[in-house]
């Protein structure tokens, strides 16, 4: 019974896509939730950070936003700029709380040519600071 649901599911979003290239919600589907699971709780176990109650704090700095363009399902993905604007702020509406701003095509491009060296000590490092803030984002054992 669920394969049939998934089978439809994929039916669904190939003709969507061919009709109209994809939706923040298909590309969501299909190209995140694998890893960070459709209800956004990742996998803390193997490294995925969960979103809610965290992403909208890291979305809320300058900082954590350029290492959002550098996470690798979004550095390494073909999706145009436009696209990840839309999964991120998809990504924002879910889980981030009304905490930060939407992502903007234009910001998208520049974050993305911005080099970032090793996003697992950038991230590290944006959570010291956030902690001194007290804010808590979420864990992951790397
Ligand atoms: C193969 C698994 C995988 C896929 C697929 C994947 N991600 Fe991730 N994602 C990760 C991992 C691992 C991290 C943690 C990165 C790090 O080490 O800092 C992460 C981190 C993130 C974060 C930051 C969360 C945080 O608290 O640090 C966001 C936002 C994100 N991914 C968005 C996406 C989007 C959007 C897609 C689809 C276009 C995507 N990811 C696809 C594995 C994945």
């Amino acid at each position: 019974m669920k394969l049939i649901w998934v089978a439809v599911m994929l039916l669904v979003v190939s003709a969507q896509s061919a009709a109209e290239g994809m939706s923040a919600e298909s590309n969501y589907i299909l190209r995140c939730a694998g890893c960070h699971r459709m209800d956004g709780m990742g996998a803390a176990a193997a490294g995925v950070p969960e979103f809610p109650d965290s992403i909208g704090h890291i979305a809320a700095t300058e900082k954590g936003r350029l290492y959002l363009l550098h996470v690798p399902g979004v550095i390494s993905s073909s999706l145009t700029d436009q696209e990840i604007a839309d999964v991120l702020n998809l990504i924002l509406d879910r889980w981030g709380e009304g905490a930060a701003s939407y992502f903007r095509e234009d910001e998208v491009q520049t974050l993305r040519a911005k080099p970032v060296a090793n996003v697992v000590e950038y991230r590290r490092a944006l959570v010291e600071e956030l902690r001194q803030q007290g804010i808590r984002l979420a864990e992951y054992p790397w």
